[in-house]
Formats: structure tokens, sequence, C-alpha cells
């Protein structure tokens, strides 16, 4: 479990709240522990019809954590096919029920390829998405190699992925990410109200109908497979080392 992943209970609808602001919602081992831990009492618990997943202090999520990945994957023995925020990216593309994020300053990494399983995303006009993998010496996570160009077309998602540019609120909901743009202040009871409409509906015709507009789960499970295999690779090049260093650096400067 982790203080810093706060899971509360409001009507039918499970709200999770990334709460580690200082560190811009940085994503630990033990925050994703505790994304898992969520994630299974909303699909153990009939009284849970959605999941609320949301920041907090202005932003959603500046992804992995670096420092804390990096130890992780760096022990003696360490498979990443197991690591947390791998069970967590399968998990999430596992979930059942209805999702909904609320989304306000920066989402980076998975921040963003999180909002692909989403059933329904709103945003604040502060939100930032933006998916560095490739200048960190990675590849896409999460499935996104496959959603992001089925979502924006490969033109437009090549400029996310391979050229790793940011896009504001704007883009994200003209590009068909985020459904609606709605003001901060405005933003949780928003998102909350359309968590519990969704969590309200018949549930069986819900859940039957969530499968079928979410299409082939083997392809995107199968495509995270793939991912994943290059992820480990990619992690032990010097590209992605030197790209961890001087982030590290940075955060000690
Ligand atoms: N892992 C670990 N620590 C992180 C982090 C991450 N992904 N993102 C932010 N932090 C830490 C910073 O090191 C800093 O810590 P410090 O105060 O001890 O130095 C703190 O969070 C605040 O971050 P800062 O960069 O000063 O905030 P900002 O408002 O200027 O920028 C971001 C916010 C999210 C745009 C920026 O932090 C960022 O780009 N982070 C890296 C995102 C990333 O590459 N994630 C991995 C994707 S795979």
């Amino acid at each position: 479990m982790s203080e810093f992943v706060k899971v509360g209970r409001d009507g039918a609808v499970l709200v999770v709240a990334l709460a580690r602001p200082e560190k811009k919602n940085a994503l630990t081992g033990a925050m994703y522990e505790a994304l898992i831990a969520a994630f299974a009492q909303a699909s153990g618990d009939a009284g849970i019809g959605a999941l609320l997943i949301e920041g907090t202090g202005g932003v959603f999520s500046a992804g992995n954590d670096i420092g804390d990945f990096l130890a992780y994957a760096l022990a003696p023995g360490a498979s990443i096919g197991e690591a947390p925020v791998m069970r967590f990216i399968y998990a999430l593309a596992r979930f059942a029920k209805p999702l909904v994020a609320a989304i306000e300053g920066p989402a980076v990494g998975l921040g963003t390829t999180l909002c692909f399983h989403c059933d329904l995303v709103y945003a604040s006009p502060s939100a930032r998405f933006h998916m560095p993998f490739v200048d960190l010496g990675l590849v896409p996570e999460a499935g996104s190699s496959l959603l992001a160009p089925q979502r924006f077309g490969r033109a437009r998602a090549s400029e996310y992925l391979l050229l790793g540019e940011p896009f504001d609120a704007e883009s994200a909901r003209a590009g068909g990410l985020v459904n609606a743009l709605v003001d901060a202040d405005l933003l949780h009871a928003h998102a909350l109200a359309k968590a519990k409409a969704l969590a309200a509906k018949p549930r069986q015709a819900m859940l039957a109908a969530r499968r079928l507009i979410r299409g082939d789960e083997a392809a995107v499970l199968a495509r995270m497979d793939e991912e994943v295999r290059l992820f480990e690779a990619a992690l032990r090049s010097p590209e992605a080392q030197a790209a961890f260093m001087a982030f590290m650096k940075r955060s000690k400067g």
C-alpha cells in the first residue's frame, strides 16, 4: 500500500487519487501496487460500478518514477515483466468495469497512455500530454504503439510517439483522447458525475457494450507483450542509460 494513492468510495464509484504532488505524482512501485489493489477492489465489489482516477495538486502524473524504477530494474535478478508498473498496465488493460479519468496539468508517459484505456476522459485546459519514450531511449508502453495510431491516425501518433511532441488539452480533445474540457474547479465533480452515470446503468448491458466498444483485447495484450520485450532490451541500451542518468542528475541539481 502507499500513502500516495488515496482510495475512497463515492456511491457506486471507486475514486482513486494520485497524491504525491511534490513529485508531480510520479508513480513508484508501491503506488502501482496500491493501484493494482484498488483496481482489484473495484473488480471484486459488486457494489462498485465504475472507477474514477485523478491526480492532486494540479497535476495528473509525471509517469514512472524514474529513480524508483531504475532501483527495481537494476537489482540483481530483476524481471521487468514482473515489475509493478508492468503488472499494473496489464491490470489496466484487463479491467472490465467503466473507467473514467480526470486530467489536470502534466500527464507524462503512463499519465497519457493510461487514458487510452479509459472509457471517458475529462481534462482541464491546463492538461498537457506527453509520451517521451523514444527520447528516453525506450519504446512506447501500455499498448500505446497500437492504441495511439488507432485513436489519432498514424501521422499524428508519429508526432506524439516518435518526435515526442507534447500536446495540449484541446489537441487531445480534437484527437479523440479527451471527451471534453472542463475548468479545473469543476473537473472532479464533472468526471465523478459521469462515472456515477456509467455506474448507474444496467450492469450486464454496460459491461457487454464496453467490451464491444473496446474491441480486440487480445490484440492489445499481444502488443503489450511485444512492447515489454522491446522495453526490456531498450532499458539496457547506452542511450536509455544516458537519458536516465541525465534526468537523475537534473533532479539532484
Ligand atoms: N520520476 C521521478 N521524479 C520525478 C519525475 C519522474 N518521472 N517527474 C518529476 N519528478 C520530480 C522532479 O525530479 C522534482 O523533484 P525534486 O523537487 O526533488 O527535484 C519534482 O518531481 C518536481 O518536478 P519538476 O520537474 O521540478 O516540475 P516541473 O513542474 O518543472 O515539471 C514535469 C513537471 C512533469 C513536466 C517534469 O517533471 C517532467 O518532465 N518529468 C519527467 C517525466 C518523465 O520523463 N516521465 C517518464 C515517462 S516514461
